[in-house]
């Protein structure tokens, strides 16, 4: 009994605790350039590390828990920009408007 009672926890626990560390499968990012999906999943394969992009550390949570709320922080959408472009020329992912933008 103590052992189904632990696997109904577990089975109630573990879904929503793993979702919330390694974060969304994709991010739909919803601009006057039409919808950009990022693959989130398929970038952490790619990018090895979390910190890469998550600079101040994943626990700090999403980009516009900070920027544009914190004083003297560039806007999300602007960091995110640069980010997503600055590493797609180096590693040579899309850098064209419509290989992000899907009007
Ligand atoms: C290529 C860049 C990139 C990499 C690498 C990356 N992430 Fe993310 N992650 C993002 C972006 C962009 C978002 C969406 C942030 C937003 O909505 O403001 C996000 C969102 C998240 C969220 C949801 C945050 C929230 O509160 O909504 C979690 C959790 C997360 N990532 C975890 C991770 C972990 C763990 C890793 C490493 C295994 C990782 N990420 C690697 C870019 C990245
Ligand atoms: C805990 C707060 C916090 C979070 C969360 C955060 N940032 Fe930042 N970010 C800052 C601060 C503060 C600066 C300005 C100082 C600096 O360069 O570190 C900054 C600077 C940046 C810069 C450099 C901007 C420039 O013009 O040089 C980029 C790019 C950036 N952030 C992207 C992101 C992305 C993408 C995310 C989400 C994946 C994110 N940040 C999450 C606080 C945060
Ligand atoms: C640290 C590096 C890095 C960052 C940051 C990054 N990407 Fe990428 N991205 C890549 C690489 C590498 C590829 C794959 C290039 C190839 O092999 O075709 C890629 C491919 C893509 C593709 C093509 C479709 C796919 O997923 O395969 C899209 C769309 C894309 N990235 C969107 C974004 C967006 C939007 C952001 C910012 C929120 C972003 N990326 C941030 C490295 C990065
Ligand atoms: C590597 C991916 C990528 C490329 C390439 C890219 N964008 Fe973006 N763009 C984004 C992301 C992600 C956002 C959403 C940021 C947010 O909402 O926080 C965005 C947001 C925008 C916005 C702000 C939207 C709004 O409604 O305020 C404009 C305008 C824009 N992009 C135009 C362009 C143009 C023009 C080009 C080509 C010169 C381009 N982008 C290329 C990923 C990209």
């Amino acid at each position: 009994m103590r052992w189904f009672l632990l696997l109904v926890l577990l089975s109630l626990i573990v879904p929503p605790e793993s979702y919330a560390l390694e974060g969304p499968q994709e991010v739909e990012f919803p601009s006057r350039w039409g919808m950009v999906t990022f693959t989130h999943h398929r970038h952490q394969q790619r990018v090895g590390t979390c910190v890469v992009c998550h600079h101040q550390g994943v626990e700090m949570g999403a980009c516009g828990a900070c920027h544009g709320v914190l004083p003297m922080t560039p806007l999300r959408k602007d960091v995110l920009h640069k980010q997503c472009k600055d590493c797609h020329r180096d590693k040579r992912g899309p850098t064209d408007c419509a290989g992000c933008h899907n009007p």
